[in-house]
């Protein structure tokens, strides 16, 4: 599929094809093209938990306040930010590299993130929102339907994915076969209201 035509068609489905399952080696395909999304300094601060047992997508989606997109999608994908990435082993980041560059990312990383946990969590938003949108567009290249969520009880799906210290939620993606299209946009503002040339 087309990029421009994935972008204008990907839109955030509310009823999914219960019956749909997505295959493993779909769900590996889909996975390994999501971790080539970007992270600053390439530190892939990500954890993704993807859910595909029906017990505990139907537990999601009581968490999700009722809503049925995580029970009849075909795959819950939870998308989280480890705060801690850039102190753990950080020169695996850029093992293609001479050690110096390694070193040098690493010195960079301890320089912004340590001690500076607004960082951390901004930098856990940035690489999550980066990769929920690859997330959403492969979804279409694969013929699937997506929604992104936010609207779930923090602390319970904290616990039903037994999210670890150190880490935060940061929003969740549905992914799934349509069973109903979305209705009409709400309504995009203006371009020349929300993009502004070379200053606001
Ligand atoms: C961060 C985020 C959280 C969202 N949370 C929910 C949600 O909990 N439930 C839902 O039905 N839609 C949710 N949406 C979908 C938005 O309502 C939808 O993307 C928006 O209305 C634009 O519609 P479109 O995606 O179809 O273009 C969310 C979208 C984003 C980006």
């Amino acid at each position: 599929m087309d990029v421009f035509e994935a972008i204008e068609t990907r839109r955030a489905i509310k009823k999914f094809d219960g019956s749909y399952k997505m295959n493993s080696d779909d769900v590996t395909k889909l996975m390994s093209h999501v971790i080539l999304a970007p992270t600053s300094y390439n530190q892939q601060n990500w954890r993704f938990v993807y859910v595909t047992n029906q017990d505990v997508k139907e537990k999601i989606s009581i968490a999700a306040r009722g809503q049925a997109q995580p029970k009849d999608g075909s795959l819950v994908i939870v998308l989280c930010g480890d705060m801690t990435s850039w102190s753990t082993e950080p020169l695996r980041y850029w093992k293609n590299h001479p050690v110096e560059k390694q070193e040098m990312v690493a010195a960079a990383l301890k320089r912004k993130y340590d001690g500076n946990l607004q960082n951390q969590r901004d930098e856990a938003v940035r690489s999550c929102g980066m990769a929920a949108q690859t997330i959403m567009l492969a979804a279409k290249q694969m013929g699937l339907d997506s929604c992104p969520m936010v609207g779930f009880e923090y602390d319970e799906l904290a616990e039903l994915i037994k999210l670890p210290e150190n880490h935060l939620i940061v929003m969740m993606v549905v992914v799934g076969k349509r069973a109903e299209d979305a209705g009409v946009r709400g309504g995009q503002l203006p371009l020349d209201k929300v993009a502004f040339e070379n200053s606001f």
